[in-house]
């Protein structure tokens, strides 16, 4: 019997989340921009774990995009994580339904909270668009999220190993749908696109349209041209010209680029230069780029 946990991460908290499964089941931990490049990903195992970041309410277009590659999925027991900062909404919904829609059945989906990695309103009205600011979230909290994490991949764990069918944990699953439905690829994607100051016009949907809000990123001063940034991107998406990163727009919004960089010179729209940079405290800048690039 083998078990492989693909995950996504951009600050660390999937990548501990997969990690601790894996240990705790005896399964292989593989991280999904390593192998989404291959044509058609293969497994010889019986139980997949698939855990990713909750991004914008739904699933990061590379989960999208990783089980769409995935062959041979009838036979096995698949299990999804999200780990999410306010609420997990219907996401894990989702993964059901790319699962199915590939020929597997999502057996059971878990969702963990955890530090929140990215911008959020700050409700200075007069110029709305750009006042996101990055979240804080106290010491106390921070312990708190960490601390429940311990006790919650016990009960993952034992479901798992079980191999238990289910449950799927989604929180607000009417105002989620309704909000699908009328709003996701209207009011949201307009807005999301308006803060990160994209000023052309496209027709793709919300979840692909997120690939162009790197038109948000800009490098300061501070920049020593390091390159970390360009090497941690899980999609390769920032070039190094002249010494200083450039955005590509085929972009993931992990924002490990911003969170990672050593000079926090990486800001999004213009109100991030003053936020607490985070990164989940078990994880190391080298366990991101062993895991997510080979
Ligand atoms: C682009 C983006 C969108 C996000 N959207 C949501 C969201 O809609 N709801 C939520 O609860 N958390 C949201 N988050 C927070 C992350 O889901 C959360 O912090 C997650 O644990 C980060 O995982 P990672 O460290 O593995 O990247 C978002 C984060 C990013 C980067
Ligand atoms: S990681 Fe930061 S300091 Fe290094 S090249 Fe990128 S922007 Fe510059
Ligand atoms: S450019 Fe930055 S935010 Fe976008 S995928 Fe790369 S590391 Fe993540």
């Amino acid at each position: 019997m083998s078990r492989i946990i693909y995950y996504f991460s951009g600050t660390g908290n999937s990548l501990v989340v997969a990690r601790d499964i894996a240990r705790k089941i005896d399964g292989q931990f593989i991280s999904i921009p390593s192998v989404i490049h291959q044509e058609i990903i293969k497994t010889e195992a019986d139980m997949i774990g698939i855990v990713f970041p909750m991004y914008h309410h739904g699933v990061p277009l590379i989960i999208k995009r990783f089980i769409n590659k995935m062959d041979d999925l009838e036979k096995k027991y698949i299990f999804g994580v999200c780990t999410y900062g306010n609420s997990p909404g219907i996401c894990l919904k989702y993964l059901e339904r790319m699962v199915k829609s590939r020929g597997g059945k999502l057996a059971a989906g878990f969702a963990v909270n955890m530090p929140y990695n990215y911008i959020f309103p700050s409700f200075v009205l007069k110029d709305f668009f750009h006042s996101f600011v990055l979240r804080k979230t106290s010491k106390e909290k921070q312990q708190n999220m960490l601390d429940h994490w311990k006790q919650k991949l016990e009960i993952i764990c034992e479901y798992v190993q079980a191999w238990k069918e289910g449950e799927l944990e989604t929180k607000a699953d009417v105002i989620e749908h309704l909000v699908d439905s009328l709003l996701r690829d209207t009011l949201q994607k307009s807005v999301w696109l308006k803060v990160a100051g994209f000023k052309g016009h496209t027709n793709l949907p919300f979840q692909e349209s997120i690939q162009l809000m790197d038109h948000g990123f800009k490098c300061d001063d501070k920049c020593n041209r390091c390159g970390i940034c360009s090497k941690i991107c899980p999609v390769k998406n920032i070039n190094m010209v002249d010494g200083l990163p450039v955005w590509q727009h085929h972009c993931e919004q992990c924002f490990a680029c911003l969170q990672w960089c050593p000079k926090e010179a990486i800001q999004f729209s213009n109100r991030t230069s003053r936020g607490k940079r985070y990164h989940h405290p078990d994880v190391k800048l080298s366990d991101m780029m062993i895991n997510g690039k080979n």
